[in-house]
């Protein structure tokens, strides 16, 4: 199973990312794809060493013109000993382990000034992601990088399912509408958690929800841990937060 977080900019996608991946790795050998070419503490909320970025284990970053047309190359070159493209199989500078299992994978981050856009490594995520080989004991959560770039890059038609995250802002909500009608032409599973939720706005984001014809299949309230020590840059810490993911992957037939 292959499952894509992602939404506007700042709804939660990487908390939830975590959170999900702590609930699930109870259940599956999970691992992360962190395919946000901007933010960096994913590695941090998860408790692990940044991995060295897949984009140096292919060649390094290139236009991509270069990256399209060296497609197969890049799965062969990822696919090691014939076994099809495994992450358990990665050098292991390329994955990295939390104490509950979680791998983490990263496939890049811009840091150079003029560098070029981050379109390649999107490429790049559509590549590893449509090769991988999966076990049926494995899942695989990929976090995005926010909005909707990774649409124009066809990286949806390599998943089974999008789980878009919206918070209580209208811009969210359009996002995930737009994101769902995406995901439903491509006939791949799609699912809607409202995040950082209190009473009062559950009332409002769930009448706006209602009025623009989008169901919400799961609620994970505000929690000021989370708030806190995201602000840290430490360990991801929750209160209510892990629970809230664990009914949400419930409901979505996940545990
Ligand atoms: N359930 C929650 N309760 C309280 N705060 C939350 C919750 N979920 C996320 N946040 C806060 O929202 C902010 C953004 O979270 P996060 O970085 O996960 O969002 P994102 O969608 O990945 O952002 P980006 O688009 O920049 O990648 C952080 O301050 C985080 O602590
Ligand atoms: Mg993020």
């Amino acid at each position: 199973m292959k499952v894509m977080v992602c939404g506007k900019g700042g709804v939660g996608k990487t908390v939830l990312t975590v959170l999900l991946a702590e609930a699930l790795s109870e259940k599956y050998k999970t691992y992360i794809v962190d395919s946000d070419e901007s933010n960096i503490l994913l590695p941090k909320l998860l408790g692990v060493p940044p991995p060295k970025p897949l984009v140096e284990y292919v060649g390094g970053k290139a236009e991509e013109e270069e990256f399209e047309r060296r497609e197969p190359d890049i799965a062969k070159a990822l696919a090691r000993a014939g076994q099809g493209v495994r992450l358990s199989l990665l050098p292991d500078e390329y994955i990295s382990y939390s104490a509950e299992g979680i791998g983490l994978v990263t496939i890049g981050k811009v840091r150079e000034y003029g560098e070029g856009c981050a379109c390649p490594f999107n490429i790049l995520t559509r590549i590893l992601l449509k090769n991988l080989v999966l076990e049926e004991s494995e899942v695989v959560l990929v976090d995005t990088d926010a909005g909707i770039e990774h649409v124009g890059r066809r990286v949806e038609e390599t998943v089974d399912g999008v789980l878009a995250v919206v918070d209580p802002t209208a811009e969210s909500l359009r996002s995930a509408l737009l994101l769902r009608d995406i995901v439903s032409k491509l006939g791949k599973g799609f699912w809607v958690v409202a995040n950082k939720i209190t009473p009062r706005t559950w009332a409002l984001i769930s009448r706006e929800a209602g009025r623009l014809g989008l169901r919400i299949d799961g609620v994970v309230r505000f929690d000021d841990d989370v708030f806190e020590s995201t602000l840290l840059g430490g360990r991801l810490r929750y209160k209510t937060a892990l629970d809230d993911v664990k009914s949400l992957a419930k409901t979505l037939k996940l545990l």
